[in-house]
């Protein structure tokens, strides 16, 4: 019997699971540490409530057998599919409804997207990145080149010279690093793509944090991109989904490679390998695009920005070079007295209570760089930068 044998090749853990032990650990040996997480994105505000109001409103029609739901549609209700067609209207991005898909989330698409494309192909990963784009092609054996990113270039490369490739892995505002690719810059990475016939997969999971008018929050902002780029999007860090599950894939109907439409084949792909998502939450993530929830969610938006802020600041003032913390909610900080990233996650754990992600978790790149997240409450986050703050002035 053989099995994939490339698994091996995976580091033993996934980051955040790794992390997590390692404080668990922490916790057991001191139970007495007021322990507060600015590690995994994980959401506190609570649901909206026009969303609370759609989930129990739907829950009660799977209740009554006139308005009982059994399976739904593959690629998403309709009334979910045109709501997020008129989300992208709204920012004057045109889709068909036939190119919107709904997902459980971005991270599980993102990864199943690779059934698309042969083991062959050769991929483009920025170094720092998303362990997900990483492990996925690992798992299938493609060949990766790294894309530098680092502070000569903001953290955003560009496209290379002379290489190329089939496959190019994009998130903006990006993840881990908080910067966000401005116009002019995407341009040139569609233009990149379609000149040698890859195909951009743009990971848009953080598109509502941005506030600067420059930064595209869709690449198909771009012209042209409809021929060469997928988008992947979640309601996770929008609308506070992390533990509901829902997102969605745009898939044009322009985007061919091959003589074959990739389109066709994602459908073809989720109607038989996926049976939707749950009925209840496709109407609560119909809700947060509503003009009602889009206010309620845009409120939980504002703490998580006045959150950035707060530790944005805790770090101008202590001179630390850092990205993200405006159009996103990360903030991406060189570790202080040249500690590398693990020592200084567990500087900051056991002497000051705050668990981040170390750099180097996210590649090679990320060595000697450290991301905390603004997805905390804003009382915890007011505490660990005081914090974050007083430790960083004792160096
Ligand atoms: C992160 O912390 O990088 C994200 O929460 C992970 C995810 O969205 O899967």
């Amino acid at each position: 019997m053989e099995l994939n044998t490339r698994y091996q090749a995976l580091a033993p853990q996934y980051l955040f699971s790794d992390v997590a032990r390692k404080v668990a650990r922490h916790r057991a040996a001191h139970p007495e540490a007021a322990i507060i997480s600015l590690g995994i994105g994980d959401v506190t505000q609570p649901l909206a409530p026009a969303v609370v109001q759609a989930l129990e409103q739907a829950a009660r029609e799977m209740g009554c057998a006139d308005t009982f739901h059994g399976y739904g549609p593959e690629q998403g209700y309709p009334f979910l599919r045109q709501a997020i067609l008129d989300y992208y209207a709204g920012r004057g991005v045109s889709l068909q409804l036939a190119e919107v898909f709904v997902s459980d989330g971005a991270k599980s698409d993102l990864g199943n997207i690779l059934d698309l494309f042969s083991s062959e192909n050769t991929v483009f990963i920025p170094d720092p990145v998303y362990p997900v784009y990483l492990d996925t092609n690992r798992m299938d054996g493609r060949e990766i080149r790294f894309l530098r990113a680092d502070a000569s270039n903001g953290f955003l490369p560009m496209p290379p010279q002379r290489a190329e490739a089939d496959i190019i892995y994009l998130c903006s505002p990006n993840n881990p690093t908080g910067a966000a690719y401005n116009r002019a810059q995407l341009q040139q990475w569609v233009d990149y793509a379609l000149d040698c016939g890859a195909v951009i997969l743009f990971d848009a999971a953080y598109e509502r944090f941005i506030t600067q008018p420059d930064i595209p929050r869709s690449i198909y902002e771009i012209p042209c991109a409809a021929q060469c780029a997928i988008e992947f999007c979640s309601f996770s860090k929008m609308a506070g989904f992390t533990g509901l599950r829902c997102g969605w894939t745009v898939v044009p109907l322009q985007l061919r490679a091959s003589g074959m439409s990739l389109n066709e084949m994602w459908l073809r792909r989720q109607s038989t390998k996926f049976n939707g998502v749950a009925y209840p939450v496709q109407r609560a993530a119909e809700a947060a695009l509503s003009e009602e929830g889009m206010q309620q969610t845009g409120r939980a938006i504002a703490v998580y920005q006045q959150n950035a802020q707060l530790l944005h600041e805790v770090l101008v003032k202590a001179g630390i070079y850092h990205t993200g913390g405006v159009n996103s909610p990360y903030l991406w900080m060189r570790c202080p007295d040249e500690m590398d990233s693990w020592q200084f996650f567990h500087y900051l754990l056991e002497k000051g209570g705050i668990v981040g992600t170390p750099g180097a978790g996210f590649g090679e790149n990320g060595e000697g760089y450290f991301r905390l997240t603004a997805f905390s409450s804003p009382a915890d986050t007011a505490e660990a930068a005081q914090r974050l703050g007083k430790l960083l002035g004792a160096l």
